[in-house]
């Protein structure tokens, strides 16, 4: 079954929105060959943006601002929030390409979405109509949720988005990626990553949030980017990392925390909202909270 099959038809212009951003994904892929370098600008957080965010960022914002419904774009590699149609329905936000410091040494990076049905994209991520990711790797890989259940595709030779996997569940094995330098962790942190080491956990960090997450959603156990001394917010985005893959995990029956709530519940309140992320398995998160409400009371 190909995607455009396996999206319900009564979803309307939602699929058409899937389907366009699935489509515009192929001409990101395209794109690394011609984009290998680092671009002479900064974004937001004052990372250097390498041409990869850039080409992703216009590849996306230039298919998608002109859709009739579409109502506002917000990437992370842009200041503001890009509002388009005034009868829009939906609110996109994206990170355009994840794991940019792995561009160069050809490791796993991705798009991550998130769709709102509101203008508004400062909605809590709960309130998505749906959520995917495009990981380019071995294999071009898209994984979407309109909050039935999670659903992987594999871009096939004729570049159609063949069913791979339906209904995903967090697998049951023990992984942890502990986010953040070491000597910087709070104790909270470092008491559960001890917890994990002692039951048996193995380390996997590569570099890039959504491959990372990938692999966990597909194996099990728990990615963390903490709050560390100094950064009290962490290092990843709310609104374009942490909610899409959080609404998307949470459908695979995972969850994903700042360490005291669910994510999904925070009302954003900037663009560029950073916060500590845990996301992973039932199990490793209510740990992660467990180690957290004991910090409270020491
Ligand atoms: P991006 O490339 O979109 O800026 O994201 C990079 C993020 C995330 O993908 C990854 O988990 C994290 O940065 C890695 O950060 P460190 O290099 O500090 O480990
Ligand atoms: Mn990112
Ligand atoms: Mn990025």
């Amino acid at each position: 079954m190909f995607l455009n099959e396996h999206l319900p038809d009564d979803t309307g212009d939602l699929k058409e929105l899937i389907l366009t951003i699935s489509r515009l994904g192929k001409s990101i892929k395209d794109g690394f060959l011609l984009n290998q370098g680092v671009a002479d600008t900064q974004n937001m957080y004052g990372e250097t943006q390498v041409e990869m965010d850039k080409w992703a960022d216009k590849v996306l914002v230039d298919g998608l601002r002109n859709l009739p419904f579409v109502a506002s774009l917000s990437s992370e590699e842009r200041d503001d929030v890009i509002y388009c149609s005034k009868d829009g329905r939906y609110s996109v936000t994206f990170d355009p390409l994840d794991g940019s410091s792995l561009m160069g040494i050809n490791l796993t990076v991705g798009t991550i979405v998130g769709i709102f049905e509101n203008p508004d994209p400062f909605r809590p991520g709960s309130e998505m109509v749906g959520a995917m990711y495009i990981l380019y790797g071995p294999l071009t890989t898209l994984t979407y949720t309109i909050g039935k259940g999670i659903h992987e595709f594999v871009l096939d030779k004729d570049g159609n988005y063949l069913l791979q996997h339906e209904n995903l569940i967090v697998g049951e094995s023990k992984i942890y990626a502990p986010g953040a330098l070491r000597k910087e962790w709070l104790p909270f942190h470092t008491r559960f990553i001890e917890r994990m080491e002692k039951e048996g956990y193995k380390l996997r960090f590569c570099g890039s949030f959504v491959a990372d997450v990938h692999q966990i959603i597909h194996k099990g156990g728990v990615f963390t980017y903490p709050a560390s001394i100094g950064k009290d917010q962490g290092k990843l985005r709310l609104l374009f990392e942490a909610n899409p893959m959080g609404f998307i995990i949470h459908h695979a029956g995972g969850s994903i925390s700042n360490g005291d709530m669910d994510i999904l519940k925070i009302i954003p309140e900037k663009l560029d909202q950073r916060v500590p992320i845990y996301i992973g398995g039932k199990k490793e998160i209510s740990i992660v909270e467990e180690e957290k409400k004991k910090e409270a009371s020491l």
